[in-house]
């Protein structure tokens, strides 16, 4: 399924947006050797806000993207509405009130908003002040989540959604979950496009010393930063050994892609050794992907989407939960580190992030980022 807009075409949503409140700018403005703007994220994007099932007709949804406070709920038609939350009357968040039809009522004095930010009814007021609107953006369902577009209503093409098809692809089966995180999402890119980590936060599960003794390789492109490590004839950490079924060395790979502004898909697996999987034939071993997509709530928060996929046992639900939950446990790790690096970083905002080799694709993740910020600051 996939839905635009919230009953509003993009020039509309354009024009709306010209009478709204100026975007907020990151207060905090640490700065690190690596990194080149204040601002943390660019707006010009789309962004996972919920999973689809989580935005409904019966309570509003609030979420926070890019510092702005937002509001969902599903209309009749199956569309999302996204619009500001805070009421155009005294500023009260209407995610404290409720829905009405296709209508959010404010819980304050009983304003009520449509998907298209108009202000519908007032009690009290023949008719509704016209001017009584808040504003809305654009906002579409793909994969499984709910996207939002924070910045230029007028630039939000849905063909720059994320690939993430293998969330809701027939041929892939499994599921996932979201942390909220204290920490600058791209705590978590660095994270992921690192994963010699590994070896020493995830040592019980999928780490074992193979990971960070392999060397790896990086390429990009405007809008994507691969990471691929390729390992042979290795000993299988406990996750991937259990999923095998098999004992024996194997052949593993890990191939990392980052596609702008906070999208990660992990293509992992194993196979036992010399059965052809480094040479394109993974019939004999099992596949993954591991689905990321990290939002920015604020400077200092995130949301991330995860969910893990196979493509073996499929519709096999116990299997499903089973290693939804296992994994969960697993980027509990990973949160409990980079939570404890940004309390850090906040302590010691003069203290530089340094750069190894194994931060290659991290560092060109953030670059990649820095110049969609770059290309939406007015030139200097
Ligand atoms: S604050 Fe919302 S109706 Fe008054
Ligand atoms: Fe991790």
């Amino acid at each position: 399924m996939f839905l635009i807009g919230v009953n509003q075409s993009r020039g509309a949503l354009a024009e709306r947006a010209k009478s709204s409140q100026p975007l907020p700018k990151s207060t905090l403005g640490k700065t690190a050797p690596d990194m080149s703007s204040e601002r943390r994220f660019a707006l010009n994007c789309w962004y996972a806000v919920a999973w689809s099932h989580e935005v409904g007709r019966r309570e509003p949804l609030a979420r926070t993207l890019c510092n702005q406070k937002l509001v969902l709920w599903r209309e009749a038609d199956g569309g999302i509405a996204a619009i500001e939350d805070m009421c155009w009357h005294r500023l009260l968040p209407l995610s404290m009130g409720w829905l009405k039809g296709d209508e959010i009522v404010c819980r304050y004095h009983g304003l009520a908003f449509d998907g298209a930010g108009r202000c519908t009814h007032m009690p009290s007021s023949e008719t509704a002040n016209p001017n009584a609107r808040v504003r809305t953006y654009p906002a579409a369902e793909r994969h499984r989540f709910v996207w939002v577009w924070p910045g230029d209503p007028a630039r939000a093409d849905p063909a720059s959604i994320p690939d993430l098809h293998w969330n809701d692809d027939p041929e892939w089966d499994g599921d996932g979950k979201t942390m909220f995180a204290k920490c600058d999402y791209r705590l978590f890119i660095d994270n992921l496009m690192d994963l010699t980590h590994e070896t020493f936060v995830h040592a019980t599960s999928i780490g074992n010393s193979a990971v960070a003794e392999t060397p790896m390789t990086t390429t990009h492109d405007a809008n994507t930063a691969t990471v691929t490590r390729i390992m042979e004839n290795v000993d299988a950490p406990p996750f991937w050994r259990t999923q095998l079924g098999k004992p024996g060395n194997v052949d593993r790979w890990q191939i990392i892609r980052f596609e702008a502004p906070c999208t990660i898909v992990l293509d992992v697996g194993v196979a036992p050794t010399g059965t052809g999987a480094l040479s394109g034939d993974r019939s004999k071993g099992v596949n993954g992907r591991v689905l990321n997509t990290i939002t920015p709530e604020t400077d200092t928060t995130c949301m991330y989407f995860w969910s893990l996929v196979r493509s073996y046992r499929l519709r096999d639900q116990s299997l499903t939960t089973q290693l939804r939950e296992a994994n969960a446990k697993i980027f509990i790790e990973d949160q409990v580190v980079v939570e404890a690096q940004q309390a850090m970083m906040d302590l010691h905002p003069d203290k530089p992030l340094r750069r190894l080799d194994i931060d290659a694709g991290g560092t060109r993740a953030r670059r990649i980022i820095d110049e969609l910020i770059a290309r939406e600051e007015p030139p200097r």
